[in-house]
């Protein structure tokens, strides 16, 4: 081998070793690829709200093409994504936050708003991330139930705020259920409550919304509201395994958590989002995927007679009437990880969209299963 192709080898060898560290090569569907999607393992894991798709062929290229930067601190090129960010949504980079995943973002924000023993009041069932984080540092959590329409009780949420409140918690679409709040509920609420608490607006599963123009909360940073917007790669983009995400909030709130900051983005994950961002042709597919498996998912628990919620997510919240352990093994056997148990509603489940192969196995599981 000479000293050309042995670098090439090791470049190429040691690209795989790290993403078989975050979850290996996948023989998946591709636009511009003819590998037909596959199971993963054997299973069809849907249970995590990922994008079995991701990543798409030009990300892996482009981590491909950087990979000799991981020799750098990612400092250098972060710039160049916080730029590509801000110009997206239309604000200055100084209302920008890069993160490990929107987790690092939502702790942050747990830590900051639930120190001294302040109070964060978020829904019953939600993402936890941030509460969880707040309550671990001494914070109150108040979690307020879902109403009748499995929806944000904002009224009930407003009855909470107090002089202590630091927080308020809002994810929309949210999971696990894939409510969104009308938006002039939402803009009400949040605006007049800001001045009293953060509003923190989780938008992990904004890009699957199909309301004609629905906005980002980010308008209401832009108006100078006290509200802070979570985003993800780890969704619509399939890059759930490298770990970006970011924020958007005012910029002395962004000050203060860069300070608190315990990990950031790596180069590998600057330049997979940086491409991300650029490839329409995936972000597109990603989405047409999504509603294809979902309306499959609809289909079955239409034709089967069980409940659900209209998802404006990656994932559907249905109504399986038994116990969801019981219902996780039974479809674990026939070969699909689905969602786990969420308090209270704990004869609900929730499975993610899976490649079209997935979907049909999750199809044909149900009907075995709660047919
Ligand atoms: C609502 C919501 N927010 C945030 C996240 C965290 O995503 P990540 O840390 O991968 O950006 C998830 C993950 O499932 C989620 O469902």
């Amino acid at each position: 081998m000479n000293e050309l192709n042995r670098r090439q080898w090791l470049r190429t060898a040691g690209l795989a070793g790290a993403l078989a560290t975050l979850g290996g090569f996948r023989n998946v569907e591709i636009p511009g690829e003819s590998r037909p999607a596959a199971l993963v393992n054997g299973a069809a894991r849907m249970n995590f709200n990922e994008n079995p798709y991701g990543p798409s062929k030009k990300v892996r290229q482009a981590m491909i093409d950087h990979f000799d930067e991981v020799c750098r601190y990612p400092f250098s090129f972060q710039r160049e994504l916080l730029s590509r960010i801000a110009a997206k949504h239309g604000v200055p980079e100084d209302h920008v936050i890069i993160t490990a995943g929107s987790t690092e973002g939502l702790r942050i924000s747990g830590l900051i708003h639930g120190m001294d023993e302040r109070e964060v009041i978020t829904a019953e069932l939600t993402f936890f991330a941030l509460s969880d984080y707040a309550g671990k540092v001494g914070g109150i959590i108040h979690k307020v139930p879902l109403d009748n329409a499995l929806q944000h009780d904002l009224n009930a949420m407003s009855a909470k705020i107090n002089s202590n409140t630091s927080l308020v918690f809002i994810c929309n679409p949210n999971n696990p259920t894939g409510a969104l709040l009308p938006k002039d509920q939402l803009w009400d609420f949040a605006k007049s409550h800001a001045k009293q608490a953060t509003m923190f607006i989780d938008e992990a599963y904004f890009d699957y919304i199909t309301e004609p123009g629905y906005p980002s909360a980010v308008e209401l940073v832009k108006e100078g509201h006290n509200v802070i917007v979570s985003r993800t790669f780890s969704k619509v983009y399939g890059l759930a395994g490298i770990r970006v995400g970011y924020l958007i909030a005012q910029p002395e709130l962004i000050d203060k958590m860069e300070g608190l900051s315990m990990c950031g983005p790596n180069v590998l994950s600057i330049f997979a989002a940086l491409e991300a961002m650029s490839d329409q042709e995936f972000y597109e597919f990603s989405l047409q995927k999504n509603a294809h498996n979902k309306n499959r998912i609809y289909t079955t628990l239409n034709q089967i007679g069980l409940p659900y919620q209209e998802s404006h997510g990656n994932f559907v919240f249905f109504k399986t009437g038994k116990p969801i352990g019981e219902v996780q093994r039974a479809f674990e056997a026939r070969g699909v990880l689905v969602g786990r148990p969420f308090p209270p509603m704990l004869d609900w489940c929730r499975v993610s969209t899976g490649t079209d192969e997935q979907t049909l196995k999750f199809a044909g599981a149900l009907r075995e299963v709660l047919g």
